[in-house]
């Protein structure tokens, strides 16, 4: 088994990776598949508190040459994922030396044989983490919201993904559209640029709607495929991992 890794990304924070990469986990689990969740969001982890666990293992662990991952990664029965997630305020990881970030990815990358899919939520804007972790990814989402800030630094992530080569693998994720049309011209927006400055043109994977029950749902600090599992942000989640077309 070699698992797909599939990193979850953004210009600006606060545009939904973590609901979306907690969800996406959950729709890919409930298909019968091996997920696990990576916490790369590593000064500000919070996919515990969204998820509403609390994380057993001392992640700073991963960074030792002589322990197996494997042993570190938790599983929750309720959404059926296994996760890798740090305390949230923890700064074991806030710093780390490119060397330190490039022994995460390898260790990381070691997972592939025991899943089918493995998400990384990644922090926002392209830091050497970001560039490090999506350089080990073999798909990058790009999530971005109809707010004019997040289109214009989705572009200029998208733009460094192009300068390190890894454009290839992006594609595009609106989230809290009001509607698929408003989501279909703000792709668009980002699309034009893509094309006239960087001669790109990732594809759209879809939509998922500004729906109340994403907001109720972290605040429940319930996963949303199980707190709403009908809800119209739920749908569209399940339809973008169909799309993702995994093996
Ligand atoms: N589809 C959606 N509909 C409504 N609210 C949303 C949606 N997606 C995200 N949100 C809101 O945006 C906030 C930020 O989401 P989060 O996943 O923490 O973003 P990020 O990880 O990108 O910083 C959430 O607390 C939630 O209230
Ligand atoms: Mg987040």
């Amino acid at each position: 088994m070699t698992g797909t890794i599939i990193a979850i990304a953004s210009g600006k924070g606060g545009v939904g990776k973590t609901f979306f990469s907690i969800s996406l986990a959950t729709a890919l689990a409930q298909n019968n598949r091996r997920v696990l969740l990576f916490d790369g969001d590593l000064g500000l982890a919070n996919v515990d508190i969204q998820m509403g666990v609390v994380p057993q293992n001392d992640l700073s662990l991963l960074l030792r040459e002589d322990v197996d991952p494997m042993s570190l990664v938790e599983h929750n029965k309720e959404t059926g994922i296994d996760f890798l997630a740090g305390p949230s305020g923890s700064d074991t990881y806030a710093n780390l030396s490119a060397g330190e970030l490039t022994l995460l990815a390898k260790k990381l990358e070691k997972l592939r044989a025991h899943y089918d899919d493995i998400i990384f939520d990644l922090s926002a804007g392209v830091s050497k983490t970001v560039s490090i972790l999506a350089s080990s990814a073999d798909k990058i989402l790009m999530l971005f919201t109809p707010d004019p800030t997040s289109l214009t630094d989705a572009y200029a992530c998208v733009k460094v993904f192009h300068q390190k080569k890894v454009s290839d693998r992006v594609s595009l994720i609106v989230n809290m559209a009001l509607d698929r049309v408003q989501a279909a011209k703000t792709c668009d927006t980002l699309l034009r640029a893509c094309q006239t400055f960087l001669q790109i043109k990732p594809p759209y994977l879809g939509f998922v709607p500004r729906d109340s029950h994403v907001t109720m749902a972290i605040r429940a600090q319930k996963p949303l495929l199980l707190h709403a599992p009908n809800c119209a942000a739920t749908k569209a989640v399940r339809d973008i991992a169909q799309s993702l077309d995994l093996d």
